[in-house]
């Protein structure tokens, strides 16, 4: 995780380095800092917390500075604190680096450079690339770079200053995002695109071992082997107003009320003149007996969700978080397509699970959300999903965009197998009155819900079918930024040992879409209210229950697509819970937006 930003040109560093980090702050809160070429010295200043205490430390300096390297971390080796803040530097205050990402073997690295006397000054791995880089014999800079892909186990996106070469940067890349972007005046790198918007108007997606070497407005680049290579950059069309919150005080609830644009948008790419479904040869399909969903928390979610709906058209479908899967003992199936889902196409379990996909010769498929991230260039197949940035650490938007591609996918996938004209106007037809139900929703009782979960301390969420996938989610949502401990559960399971922990202190979310599985769910209802906890449920029938203490009307549409519909209020409930606990529910504790990291 965490954010690095580089910055050379016109403009006061310190501006353009400190702007950026804001941006990229989502991908990590534990410190922050930058280092800079002020009077051809290295000045170095970092803070344990947010941009927001950095930026007050930075006051009245960095004044001529016009090239530096900035970090915003999340932590993985050592606490958050300010000297395990990056940049570091190196022991002789030479060289400083930021650094995204692990290194694995950094133990034995350290080890060896401490036997020789270096001293460290910080517990994170990271430190140790500042040492080597001091260290190396190498004649060159360049080289010295380079070489750090022959010592460095795991992954690393990193921005490196030497001292003696003033105004210039290094980066190199492996297994962690970078990014170059280009503006007239001046040069920057960053970890994503995002930082980018409003200042450059192109950028290049660092490949695996790149090298980018930046002297003032120069730019080279290279492979690991040293040759020289063209940089191709890309246009960047998103606008300052694709990632701004507007008029809403947190991202988060931007990014709920955008769901039903998020779905109108995707369902538009899957409109038969550019339908990327199409791209998918229908003899893969045909042939395809088994189809396996991979992806982390919300996006797994996802492919759990969609699992049910293809069921429900015959299609087998398998769900697996990509964290396991890339260490299961692995059971290749015959004619199996794997799917990746994930909004940023940066989390390192999904890509190395398709990498592992991939070493068996299963044909892949991603769903994401970033058209310029890894898993795109990994995968055989896109199926993009059009949420637009998604800044808040929590997923709302992206969610619906993904069960969206993948309704499109599956229908795609039952018409092709049943030789049917694929008419996906149907569908379209369905989703467009889900989102003109979602946009005239009234979701005032959800305030008056949040009110009451502020004080308690169990939350459990329960759900039969495709139900239970969306308690998954909506349980993750709460937990993730309400800090409420929670749990999603199959109602049917409850009373095989869970029902143990309920009592008057416990509220229990019940959701009942499904009209066949309705009755035994209310038999649920009855069971938890016998044992004094509060229930909320949610329901697009009309019941009339008195073992219900609050009723959420959902609205009515087709019953295969309600996941669409009742996970939109759950979605503000956890937004809702963590404003009335005080919480800031953009950034929640320990997380980070993208996962870079395993
Ligand atoms: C969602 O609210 C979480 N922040 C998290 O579970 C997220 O969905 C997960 O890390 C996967 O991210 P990705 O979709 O970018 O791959
Ligand atoms: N491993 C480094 C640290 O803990 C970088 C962390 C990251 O990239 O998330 O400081």
């Amino acid at each position: 995780m965490c954010g690095i930003i580089g910055y050379i040109g016109a403009k006061p560093a310190k501006q353009e380095i400190l702007q950026s980090l804001q941006l990229l702050e989502y991908r990590g809160y534990d410190s922050a800092g930058l280092c800079c070429f002020e009077n051809d010295k290295l000045k170095l200043i970092k803070k344990k917390g947010k941009v927001s205490t950095l930026i007050t430390a930075c006051e009245n300096e960095f004044v001529t500075a016009h090239c530096g390297i900035g970090h915003t971390r999340w932590a993985t080796h050592g606490d958050p604190s300010d000297k395990n803040a990056h940049p570091h530097l190196s022991e002789n205050n030479n060289v400083a680096i930021v650094h995204n990402g692990i290194i694995e073997n950094f133990e034995s690295l350290k080890g060896n450079l401490q036997k020789n006397g270096t001293r460290f000054r910080s517990e994170t791995d990271s430190e140790v690339i500042a040492q080597l880089l001091q260290k190396s014999k190498c004649e060159s800079e360049l080289k010295k770079v380079q070489e750090l892909s022959t010592l460095l186990k795991g992954s690393y996106a990193i921005a490196i200053l030497f001292k003696e070469l003033s105004n210039q940067i290094f980066a190199i890349k492996k297994n962690s995002p970078l990014i170059l972007g280009k503006a007239n005046d001046g040069l920057y790198l960053s970890s994503d695109v995002n930082a980018l918007i409003g200042k450059t108007s192109e950028y290049y997606i660092m490949q695996e071992n790149d090298i980018i070497w930046i002297d003032n407005q120069d730019v080279y680049l290279f492979d690991s082997n040293l040759r020289a290579k063209d940089i191709e950059y890309q246009p960047l069309t998103l606008t300052t107003q694709d990632i701004s919150r507007g008029t809403f005080e947190h991202y988060m609830h931007k990014e709920i009320m955008q769901v039903p644009q998020a779905i109108e948008l995707t369902m538009t790419e899957f409109e038969p003149m550019q339908n990327p479904l199409t791209r998918i040869p229908a003899e893969l399909i045909k042939s395809a007996e088994h189809f396996s969903i991979i992806g982390c928390g919300t996006a797994y979610n996802a492919g759990n969700t969609i699992s049910y709906y293809a069921r429900q058209r015959d299609i087998f479908v398998d769900c697996y978080y990509a964290s396991e899967y890339r260490y299961e003992k692995f059971l290749s199936r015959k004619n199996e397509v794997c799917i990746f889902i994930s909004q940023s196409g940066e989390t390192a379990d999904t890509i190395e699970a398709l990498k592992k996909a991939k070493e068996h010769n299963i044909p892949t498929i991603v769903v994401t959300n970033v058209a310029s991230s890894t898993l795109n260039k990994l995968a055989d197949y896109i199926l993009p999903t059009k949420a637009g940035p998604e800044i808040a650490v929590a997923s709302t938007k992206a969610y619906s965009a993904q069960i969206t591609a993948l309704y499109a996918f599956i229908d795609y996938v039952y018409c092709i197998k049943n030789g049917i004209n694929c008419r996906s106007c149907i569908l379209k037809d369905k989703l467009k009155d889900i989102c003109d139900k979602l946009k005239s929703y009234d979701l005032s009782i959800i305030d008056n819900i949040a009110n009451q979960l502020k004080n308690i301390e169990r939350v459990f969420f329960i759900g039969r079918g495709v139900d239970f996938a969306t308690s998954q989610e909506a349980s993750l949502k709460l937990k993730e930024i309400s800090n409420i401990h929670s749990e999603a559960l199959y109602a049917g399971e409850l009373k095989h040992g869970t029902l143990a922990l309920i009592d008057e202190n416990t509220v229990v979310i019940v959701i009942a879409t499904q009209k066949e599985l309705l009755e035994k769910t209310i038999n649920s209802v009855y069971e938890i209210k016998a044992r004094g906890a509060k229930v909320i449920m949610l329901t697009q029938f009309e019941v009339s229950i008195d073992a219900v203490d609050i009723l959420v009307s959902l609205p009515q549409t087709d019953q295969l697509l309600m996941a669409e519909v009742s996970i939109y209020p759950l979605q503000m409930l956890a937004y809702k819970t963590a404003l009335y606990k005080g919480l800031d529910p953009d950034k929640p504790r320990n997380l980070a937006k993208s996962v870079t990291v395993e």
